[in-house]
């Protein structure tokens, strides 16, 4: 039998699945790593951290599933997107990466418009947003000039890594989509976009399609994890193409939501005109020449997490997860808003911040978890709401990540977006679609849509339950509320706390 390797380079850890021809996980290993936040709205990591947590997950993965490295044909990466390494001349890393959920770029958001105006949204079809990687470019050259001025290329995580481990710099198209640096139509850097804000293009990676070979392993990274030096490396993509990739969506009416870090909500787009007027994210997918569009909440499993580790960090998810099942739908009356570092869609708020509205003396932790997956699902259904507005038909939804473990977490998913809530047989996220990326590069099949015949299957179907469905669609529109009765409040602590 042989093998290929998808690596999710993600927010809290990195995990390597390990995937045999038929699409049979045989072992998978993941390791974690954290967040450096200095202040409120900074996100950044250590690039190294990447590297050294990803050999020793693909070491142990290789010693575990004892499988000869010869039969490993190729390895390719799924990556949180949008996140700013610069290396120098040397290739040494200059600073931390900043990270897609650091939020300190508003001023430059706001310059970006100023000098471009319509020019952005035409060339790269979408607003400026913090989270995106050109703002944090002009960050760095407004408040760091000399680490810019040292920089010989600009990076995204995945693609750090895959220099590291075959010293080849590329970045492919769907990850590039995310820097807001790409004309999207026609897949080259916009020389327009960088002479305006004058950053050199020479700092701009090679451009490759995530499906294209681009090396082969380096002779001691081989060493390190005891892969072989003659595996394949192909390009890769970012985690959302890759979910998508790994999920199945590869084709128009296809739709996905994904329970991550982050909350995506993701639909396949084949006509490249159509204009969502930059309310959700436009980018080029995996697939060759074809697109998808998202909306983001920046805190979803991010919250739940987050609420775990401040008041229950001895229990276990599936604990917390059994606790909420006893609480009925909408909480008993409490709704949560997941704005735990500010939110993109539909807001795009950097100084928002989370509520819990409606606390009763009579209300239990159970009461509380259910709120916060609740109040994800609400924020990710504000995405949901946009495709329908705009005429998308979003009748059945793949569903995949933290918010896939669990039948409560599919079946409020259901009952909340008003539609069939798929859920797939050995579900690993975006990690499969690296590997599947892999496999269609290696020629195992003809395309990525034959690969996703060969490994992805149903598991079960979540269908709306409609009295489900009517009491959620009331506590929703109260969720709507939350925003605009507290954005006011919010953007004044925001500031009285910045002031210290
Ligand atoms: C997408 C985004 C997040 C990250 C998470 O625009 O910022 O979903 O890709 O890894």
């Amino acid at each position: 039998m042989k093998y290929v390797i998808g690596i999710d380079l993600g927010t809290s850890s990195v995990k390597v699945l390990l995937v045999d021809q038929n699409g049979k996980v045989k072992h998978s290993v993941s390791k974690d790593y954290p967040l450096i936040q200095r202040q409120p709205g900074y996100s950044e990591q250590d690039p190294e951290e990447w590297v050294q947590k990803t050999i020793l997950a693909l070491k142990q993965l290789v010693e575990e599933s004892n499988v000869h490295p010869d039969d490993i044909e190729g390895i390719s990466y799924s990556g949180q997107m949008h996140g700013l390494i610069l290396l120098d001349k040397h290739g040494n890393v200059i600073r931390n990466a900043i990270l897609w959920n650091d939020t300190r770029t508003t001023p430059q958001c706001k310059k970006i418009d100023q000098q471009l105006g319509g020019k952005l949204l035409e060339i790269t079809k979408n607003p400026a947003l913090e989270g995106f990687t050109l703002p944090k470019l002009l960050w760095v050259k407004e408040h760091e000039p000399e680490n810019l001025s040292k920089a010989s290329v600009f990076l995204l995580p995945k693609d750090y890594l895959r220099f590291r481990m075959t010293g080849q710099l590329n970045m492919d198209y769907s990850d590039a989509a995310g820097t807001l640096i790409l004309d999207i139509l026609n897949k080259s850097w916009s020389t327009d976009i960088l002479r305006t804000l004058e950053i050199p293009i020479s700092i701009c990676p090679p451009l490759v399609e995530t499906e294209d070979y681009v090396g082969n392993l380096l002779p001691e990274v081989a060493e390190k994890t005891g892969l072989s030096p003659s595996t394949k490396v192909f390009a890769g993509g970012a985690d959302n193409a890759c979910g998508a990739i790994g999920a199945g969506i590869l084709s128009e009416g296809k739709a996905l939501c994904s329970i991550g870090t982050s909350g995506v909500f993701l639909s396949y787009e084949n006509d490249k005109n159509r204009n969502f007027g930059g309310k959700v994210h436009f980018f080029n997918h995996g697939q060759k020449d074809a697109y998808y569009t998202m909306g983001v909440t920046l805190a979803a499993g991010y919250s739940l997490n987050w609420f775990k580790e401040t008041f229950a960090a001895n229990e276990s998810f599936s604990h917390l997860l059994e606790e909420a099942s006893l609480s009925p739908i909408g909480a008993n009356g409490l709704i949560f808003t997941p704005y735990l570092v500010g939110e993109r869609t539909p807001y795009a708020d950097a100084k928002i911040r989370g509520t819990f509205t409606g606390i009763d003396g009579s209300h239990q932790k159970r009461d509380f978890v259910r709120a916060v997956i609740e109040g994800i699902v609400f924020s990710i259904n504000e995405s949901v709401e946009i495709f329908r507005n705009y005429g998308k038909t979003i009748d059945t939804v793949v569903s995949i990540g933290g918010g896939a473990k669990s039948d409560l977490w599919l079946q409020i998913q259901a009952d909340v977006f008003n539609a069939k809530v798929v859920k797939l047989q050995n579900e690993q996220g975006p990690g499969m679609g690296a590997a599947m990326i892999a496999a269609a590069g290696l020629g195992w099949f003809s395309s990525l849509e034959e690969c996703a015949e060969a490994f992805i299957s149903t598991a079960e179907i979540y269908e709306p339950n409609p009295e489900n469905v009517k009491r959620y669609k009331a506590f929703y529109q109260v969720y709507k509320d939350v925003y605009p009765q507290t954005v006011a409040i919010n953007h004044q602590l925001f500031d009285l706390r910045a002031m210290k």
